[in-house]
Formats: C-alpha cells, structure tokens, sequence
C-alpha cells in the first residue's frame, strides 16, 4: 500500500527528497535548533550534549544550575556570566554550515515558507535568507534593549562592550535609572542593564513568533533539525501542522515522541501528541506520517541535495556564502564547509608557512604531515586553516576506520541503516510498541 504522506519512496531520505522536489510541495516549514550550529565555522556548542554541550561546560561561572545563565532573575542578580559567555558567542565571526545554506537554497527554489529557529547566532541571516522567513522564536543578539526604559541601544556600542567583555549599561540619559543617579558615578546595582534581545528563561517570546505560528496551517512538509524538543512552547509546534502533513525529524537521537514520558514516578506525565516515528497510530512504519533520520544535520542535507540533483549548487552556494563573507569580513580568504582551501595567490605569509614546515618536517610522512604539506602548496596562509585541514583528515581517517569496519560485518549497507534498531520501550506501553 502506498503511504499517503510520502508517495514515492516511503518515509525515507528518498521519499522526503522526493516530495521535497515535487511541485506540489512549495510552504516547507524548517524548526531549528542548536544542532545544526555544531558545525558552524568556527563550531557553536549546543546546551544539552552531554560533554561537549554548554550546560556541561558551565563550570568556571559558578552557576547555582546551568540554566541560570539564561535566567532573567539571574542575569538582574549576576550579569557578568551572561556577558562573559556573550563574548565568545558574539555573532560577526561564525559562518553558518552546510545545513543554514541548504535553507537558503530552499529558499531560492521557492519551496520555503518559514525557518523557525530557537538559535540566537542569527546565521540564518548570515546565510542569507530574507528575514520575512526566518522567525527567531528565542530572539537573538542582533539587538539589544535597556532592562529599564526599553530603548534599543546602538548595536556598534553593544558589540563593543559585549567584546570587551564589560556588563552593559543603559547610556541613555533619559533612562529611568540615569535620572535617579546621584552624582555622576551611581552605584552599579542601580544602573539599567542593557540586554541582548534573547528570551530568557522567565521571559515571553516575541510577538512575532504568535504571528507566524499560523504559518504551520499551511505547510506541507515540516522538518525538525538539531533540536532536542526540550523547550516550550516551540517542541509543540510540531503538532500544529496540518494532520495530513508529513514531518521529518533530523537529529543526533530521536525526541518529541508521542507518549514519552516525562517527570518520574506518580507525578510523571505521558505526552499525548509527538512523532511517531513506527506509525504505531497509523498501521504500522511503512504507513508512518513520521520519518526519523539520525545523523548529523549537514550529512543529511547533503543527501538530500543529492536525491534531489542539487548537490553541485549546494556546494556552489556555500562557496558564495562564505566568499561573500570573507569580502563583508574583511578576511580576503576563502574556505568552503567542504574543507577545499582556495587562499589568493601570493598571499602565503612567510611566517606561518615556516611554522607549518616544521610542524609538517615534525609529522613527517603521516598522513597529517602530507596534509600539511598539501595545504601549504594549495597557498594556505594561517595556521589556522591548516588545523581545519588537519582536522578534516582525521575525520576522513575515522569515516574510513569506520566504513570498513561496516563492510567487514556482514550486512549490506544503505545511509537508512543508520536508523536505530527497534528502541527501547518506554514505560508500560512505550512509544515503539506498536508492531
Ligand atoms: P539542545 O542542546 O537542547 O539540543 C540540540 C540537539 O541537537 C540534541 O538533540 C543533539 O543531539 C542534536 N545535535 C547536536 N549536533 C547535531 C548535529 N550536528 N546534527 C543534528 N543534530 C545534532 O538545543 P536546543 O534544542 O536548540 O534557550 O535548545 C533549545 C533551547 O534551550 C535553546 O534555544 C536555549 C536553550 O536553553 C534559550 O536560550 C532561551
């Protein structure tokens, strides 16, 4: 029987492709979130990894739970964590990854209607999509406010103390809290704190975001990418999409299932909407309206590309973006995601490539010592873009190490093995139960 949300090929990266290539599909709604910044250039933690996530690396703020750092009660307490953390994930020196340019490319072929994002890096505008498709659902530190008097500050002025890594205070003369200082030199736990337009916990969400959630009645495909559903009220967009539209999750592991438990014990409750990723509601997985690929947000839009013949202008794209960036940013070097470094001619610094000499003479005929020495003769000028090559090739030793590791087990292999065997059942009557 055919499945009615993915005709052609099934709930598949084959089936998604497919109707991601079909005229009919034309109002996409992206819901994105901190994965798919795990491979922004330089790479953006997500929160909620175990090791690598910036919840577990909180450590040298000394917060009484990670969390707190995004607490507006808090950041009124204690701002200098908030503006210490700010410094490092300032936007204006990260470019966005292979999956924020495929939104962008879905956006040139027409079938974007709207990227929900709960990211504050802004690079879905970095990426350049227009930002009546984009919905920054957690705001972002593309402005910034007085706590007080609610003026927008000069986004210049904020860069700079966010860069200098100083708390930022309302330099309004009107504000509130000027008016009420004595003499010129107030004690801080008076002035206004100015503060990046991110929601906070204990804070409401922008109004665009209520506006556009009526965009979800109109999508015909939604994919959910690098999230871990974790947050309110955004996880529950995914039940506000039309009952016949398809959904794809792409994500490290499965989440937002319907019938996960959450709490523990009595007080544990038992989610009624969510994926449901075995069509357990549906007659069974070859009639899911739910399809879940577990990889890494860029491998899985770079198969998508592919099945849908548009893997060369992809990579076309994320050239343009990042040589567009480069030319904004002043750097005058070019890199693309795919780690292929193409540096102007005559613009190797005699210095770092010395350095790289010796690194490479150091690592002689290793694998890595010929990286080096091939990056040094494709022009590389900064030690920097060497580490990257470096560290593709370490990647590509890995993925090698493991593909043939796949081929010595027996069974034969297609990118859909990647989907997990049967999980386990959650609770009395799990999620997965249904076959
Ligand atoms: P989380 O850190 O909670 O979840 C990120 C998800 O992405 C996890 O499920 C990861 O396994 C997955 N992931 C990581 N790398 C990936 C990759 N390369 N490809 C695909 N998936 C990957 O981040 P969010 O769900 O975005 O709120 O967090 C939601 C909100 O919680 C944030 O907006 C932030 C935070 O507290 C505020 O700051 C208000």
């Amino acid at each position: 029987m055919t499945n009615p949300y993915y005709p052609q090929g099934g709930p598949s990266l084959k089936g998604m492709a497919n109707l991601i290539k079909s005229s009919d599909t034309k109002n996409i709604i992206i819901m994105a979130g901190a994965g798919i910044s795990t491979s922004a250039v330089p790479p953006i933690p997500d929160f909620r990894s175990p090791s690598t996530g910036l919840y577990a690396n909180l450590a040298k703020y000394d917060l009484p739970y990670p969390e707190a750092i995004f607490d507006i009660s808090y950041f009124h307490q204690k701002p200098q964590p908030f503006f210490t953390l700010s410094k490092e994930l300032y936007p204006g020196k990260f470019k966005p990854s292979l999956a924020h340019v495929f939104f962008k490319l879905l956006h040139d072929k027409g079938k974007l209607l709207t990227v929900f994002t709960q990211n504050v890096d802004t690079l879905e505008r970095i990426a350049g999509l227009p930002p009546s498709s984009i919905v920054e659902a957690h705001g972002s530190f593309a402005s910034s406010t007085c706590t007080k008097c609610k003026r927008k500050v000069d986004e210049s002025w904020m860069k700079e103390k966010v860069l200098r890594g100083e708390i930022a205070y309302c330099p309004h003369p009107k504000c509130p809290s000027a008016l009420s200082k004595v003499g010129a030199h107030s004690a801080s736990s008076s002035r206004a704190l100015v503060k990046p337009d991110i929601v906070f916990f204990g804070e409401g969400l922008p109004k665009r975001f209520f506006e556009k959630v009526r965009d979800f009645k109109s999508c015909d495909l939604l994919i959910v990418m690098g999230t871990s559903l974790q947050v309110e009220p955004f996880a529950s967009l995914i039940n506000a999409v039309p009952e016949s539209c398809p959904r794809a999750l792409i994500n490290l592991e499965r989440v937002g299932e319907l019938a996960a438990y959450s709490g523990h014990g009595m007080s544990s409750t038992m989610r009624e909407e969510g994926f449901d990723f075995e069509g357990c509601t549906l007659g069974g997985k070859h009639m899911a309206r739910d399809f879940f690929f577990q990889g890494k947000a860029d491998d899985s839009v770079r198969l998508l590309a592919r099945e849908c013949g548009w893997e060369e202008e992809l990579q076309a794209l994320l050239r343009e973006t990042y040589d567009r960036l480069d030319r904004e940013w002043g750097l005058g070097q070019t890199q693309s995601q795919n780690d292929t470094v193409t540096a102007p001619a005559g613009s190797a610094s005699t210095d770092q490539i010395d350095d790289l000499d010796v690194l490479a003479s150091k690592l002689g005929s290793t694998g890595l010592g010929e990286a080096i020495h091939l990056a040094k003769k494709d022009g590389v000028d900064s030690s920097e873009y060497a580490a990257r090559l470096v560290e593709k090739h370490i990647r590509d030793l890995i993925e090698k190490n493991q593909s043939e590791n796949k081929a010595a087990s027996s069974s034969p292999s297609t990118p859909h093995d990647n989907l997990p065997s049967r999980p386990l059942v959650v609770g009395l009557q799990g999620p997965h139960a249904c076959g």
